[in-house]
């Protein structure tokens, strides 16, 4: 049985995973008003992934008997300065993520649930991925700068996202 602690911890996780599918897709319609359409569809990926997190964590938390309880999902941006903008954003949204699952697990720890902690070590990985696949992007968006070509070959590179199975991170 989980701890009445872990399991508001866990469901608050939730609502971030929740938030993130959101945000990313806030990001996607963004993106294909900015005639990105390659960087949308990789954000729509991103935002889908989001809710399989949402579900690993949903799916735990009844495997070991607790209840989820859904919360409002706060409202995302829907403008960003530019393309760079989104990705840095994304990158920094994901960093604040990744320091919600290194919580998660100190409170595992702490609370000696080594079940939640080997679950949990799922998300370690992932978040390592996350981080760096948002930090690619945002490193060729710096090297393209205002060149039309260098981000019409970024796009395009992104929009292949979904469509080839080994450029889709994460399930
Ligand atoms: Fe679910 Fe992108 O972390």
């Amino acid at each position: 049985m989980l701890s009445d602690r872990m399991r508001k911890a866990i469901n608050d996780q939730i609502n971030a995973e929740l938030y993130s599918s959101y945000l990313y897709a806030a990001m996607s319609m963004y993106l294909e008003s900015a005639d990105m359409s390659g960087a949308a569809a990789w954000m729509k990926a991103q935002a889908r992934e989001e809710l399989v997190h949402a579900g690993k964590f949903m799916d735990y938390v009844n495997e070991r008997g607790g209840r989820v309880v859904l919360k409002a999902i706060e409202e995302p941006p829907s403008e960003w300065d530019s393309v760079l903008d989104v990705f840095q954003t994304a990158l920094g949204h994901e960093e604040k993520v990744s320091s919600m699952i290194n919580g998660l697990v100190t409170l595992a720890r702490e609370e000696k649930d080594h079940m939640t902690d080997n679950f949990l070590q799922w998300f370690v990985a992932e978040q390592v991925e996350e981080e760096a696949s948002a930090a690619e992007v945002v490193r060729k968006l710096k090297l393209a700068g205002s060149s039309g070509g260098g981000m019409f070959m970024i796009d395009n590179e992104l929009g292949r996202r979904g469509t080839d199975p080994a450029t889709e991170s994460g399930e």
